[in-house]
């Protein structure tokens, strides 16, 4: 388990376990990759950020995390392999969240991408993402990074 705070200085447990801290965690948050590249999306107020939201009433995690990543992107989640569970201990609450990634067979154009401008491409995540003001606060801290790594292994292991 790892355990450090985030951009906001509230303290981040994470764990790549099944279920760590809750088995229906209210919030989902999903690395995709289509065709080699990283699939990000624009977030209104937060910026740059893999896609993700809440789960909602009588929603199971995993079909949250492909219902927001088409929302957000406009993408068809081929295959979504659950791989760890977050934690953050916010000043006024604490909210649990899965973390999935997801191989994207198809990108389609939408009128509405909800609260985000859409998709985003990219090759490499640049090194500079938690000074970078382009890019949300999620992924500022040391989630995405261990997250990173442990998509790396997965895609070495295929
Ligand atoms: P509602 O008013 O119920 O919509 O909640 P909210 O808009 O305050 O946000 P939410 O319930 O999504 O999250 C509550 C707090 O948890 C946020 O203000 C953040 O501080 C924190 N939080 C949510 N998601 C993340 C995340 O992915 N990473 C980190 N570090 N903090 C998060």
């Amino acid at each position: 388990m790892f355990v450090f705070q985030d951009s906001y200085q509230n303290e981040v447990h994470l764990s790549f376990t099944n279920d760590p801290f809750c088995l229906n965690p209210k919030h989902v948050w999903v690395i995709c990759r289509y065709k080699d590249q990283w699939l990000l999306t624009k977030h209104k107020e937060r910026g740059l950020e893999f896609p993700g939201g809440k789960v909602e009433l009588g929603e199971k995690a995993k079909d949250a995390a492909v219902r927001e990543v088409m929302e957000e992107t406009g993408a068809e989640v081929k295959e979504l392999i659950y791989l760890g569970q977050y934690k953050v201990l916010g000043r006024g609450k604490t909210i649990v969240k899965n973390i999935y990634f997801a191989e994207i067979c198809s990108l389609t154009n939408q009128t509405s991408y909800f609260e985000t401008y859409g998709p985003i491409l990219m090759q490499d995540l640049p090194e500079s993402i938690k000074t970078n003001n382009e890019y949300s606060f999620i992924m500022k801290d040391d989630v995405l990074v261990h997250s990173i790594k442990q998509v790396e292994q997965l895609l070495c292991e295929r």
